[in-house]
């Protein structure tokens, strides 16, 4: 059988990047092929080349056996190769029917949009992926995960022949993976070919039957899946071995920093206690929707605390506002970096500045020197790969993008620092490199909360886990002994009623 899709010595250089450099790929009809590779390696360029997004600088591109050159994203559509991108890019405020079928909506004679109709059709395009979201809710009233489904629905209300899938999992629930996945695969059966770009690796070797590693924007080798193994994988896209995964834990916890008494979050007729001290790792593990993130929120002074109270130092504090927050060194990680945590249009030195200015002012002015130093320091800390501080952050990579939001909290120096989802989209090198920061922080006495949804992050990461549910905490483990079935079985809600 021919390849569907074949790409040959492509290459795109940007400012002061050379993105891709003669990269190769090759997808059957059936086919889910993976392709993996650290943060910047090249995958989001590779799949915005054949989507057209981009135009490559050079190389060759057939479609079933024609050479082809998408030039628009539309005219990709055309030819049956649709994407899904990594960065979410539905409309918020029109519906999620509408999102569904841009610039093709059913209308009347007269012009006007059939409404009746496109909901119906949106129905059944949902009802086909099992999801269960309502066509006339707005986007902008839906959660994370439930557009990232949007997203995938739009692709394939189009009947492609090539289904790009750009990190399609960091914002769903196991649950919705699974549903994710069962699609894909009976896609697949009908011929489509798949592209899957992931940094999970345990999903790239349950879904695909061939892995593709890139490595700074070099094309490294595709191997057969089960022909492979995780370790060569991550070699090759490494390029050397990686330690130990996760840091040694705690040896000695600090005095009590934070600590929340009977805080009430909205909607819960639940209490929240809990106490975070210096030094340790507090994981916080539950399903979406069992309030970690708001509890987070509700310290950090986003939302207002309608009832309880916060003690810093075992003093009484008042936060009413992020700003307030960040004046006690309370620093807060968002899980929505697009939403709530970058500024896409300002440069890596602006972000990392942005909630830290009376570090780089002086007598009320900016010191341009000290600004630099600011940014260059975190930029080698962290290993941001960037081509100047004066980038914009919408040109870094997905994973890049990540480093410069955990670096712009930790130029507060904050001492107590809590983190949402800190390694969403991170590649398995930047990944270990932030758990190992996070646990230099602790060491150094700063008091880390940490939400996540990966099981094994907050086992291998933690001193102390907390799991909630419902918006109570239903049990607090140690984290040398928890173990993944003990906290599904409090996540999921079996214990609370026993507690
Ligand atoms: N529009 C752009 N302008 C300038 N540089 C860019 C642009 N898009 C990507 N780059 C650069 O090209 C390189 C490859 O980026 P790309 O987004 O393809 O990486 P990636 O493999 O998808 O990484 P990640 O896993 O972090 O998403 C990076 O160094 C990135 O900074
Ligand atoms: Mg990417």
């Amino acid at each position: 059988m021919p390849p569907l899709l074949q790409a040959s010595g492509i290459v795109k250089q940007f400012p002061g990047t050379l993105a891709l450099d003669r990269v190769q790929l090759d997808l059957y009809p059936g086919e889910i092929h993976a392709v993996v590779g650290e943060n910047g390696a090249g995958k989001s360029t590779l799949m915005k080349i054949l989507s057209g997004v981009y135009t490559a600088d050079a190389g060759e591109i057939l479609f079933e056996g024609r050479r082809v050159t998408p030039s628009t994203p539309r005219e990709a559509l055309q030819l049956g190769i649709a994407i899904v991108y990594q960065e979410l890019s539905l409309v918020p405020p029109l519906t999620v029917a509408e999102n569904i079928f841009p610039g093709r909506l059913p209308t009347n004679w007269l012009g006007f949009v059939k409404y009746g109709q496109l909901f119906r059709d949106a129905r059944r395009v949902l009802d086909d992926l099992d999801v269960h979201i309502d066509p006339r809710a707005l986007v902008s009233d839906i959660s994370i995960a439930n557009q990232q489904l949007v997203e995938i629905a739009k692709a394939l209300s189009q009947n492609c022949k090539v289904l790009i899938l750009d990190e399609p999992t960091s914002a769903l629930t196991e649950r919705e993976v699974e549903i994710l996945f069962s699609l894909l695969k009976r896609l697949a059966a009908q011929g489509v070919g798949i592209l899957y770009i992931s940094h999970k690796l345990d999903e790239i070797f349950r879904l695909s039957d061939r892995i593709t590693v890139l490595r700074d924007g070099q094309y490294i080798g595709t191997v057969k899946t089960a022909e492979a193994t995780t370790d060569m994988i991550i070699r090759m896209m490494v390029g050397r071995e990686l330690g130990s995964m996760y840091p040694a834990k705690a040896d000695e916890i600090g005095q009590p920093l934070l600590e929340v008494r009977d805080l009430r979050l909205p909607g819960s007729s639940a209490k929240i206690n809990l106490v975070l001290r210096a030094g340790e790792i507090v994981g916080v593990a539950g399903l979406i929707g069992a309030g970690r993130t708001e509890l987070a929120r509700a310290i950090f002074g986003v939302d207002p605390i309608t009832e309880g109270q916060i003690l810093l130092d075992g003093r009484p504090i008042s936060i009413s506002s992020p700003s307030e927050a960040i004046q006690h060194r309370i620093g807060y990680l968002p899980e929505d970096r697009k939403a709530a945590g970058l500024f896409l249009d300002m440069s890596v030195k602006w972000n990392i500045e942005s909630v830290n200015r009376p570090a780089v002012t002086s007598y009320g002015f900016v010191n341009p020197n000290r600004e630099a130093e600011l940014a260059r320091q975190y930029i080698s800390r962290l290993e941001i790969s960037t081509p100047s501080i004066e980038q914009e952050v919408r040109r870094l990579s997905g994973g890049n993008q990540q480093k410069v939001l955990v670096a712009k909290w930790l130029a507060i120096r904050p001492r107590v620092f809590m983190v949402d989802e800190p390694t969403r989209g991170v590649d398995v090198g930047a990944k270990s490199e932030i758990h190992h920061l996070l646990r230099e922080l602790a060491t150094a006495g700063v008091a880390v909360m940490m939400i996540s949804s990966e099981l094994p992050e907050i086992l291998g990461l933690s001193d102390r886990i907390l799991v909630m549910h419902n918006g109570a905490i239903v049990a607090e483990l140690d984290g040398h002994a928890a173990t993944e079935e003990q906290i599904m079985h409090y996540a999921s809600g079996q214990a609370a009623v026993a507690v």
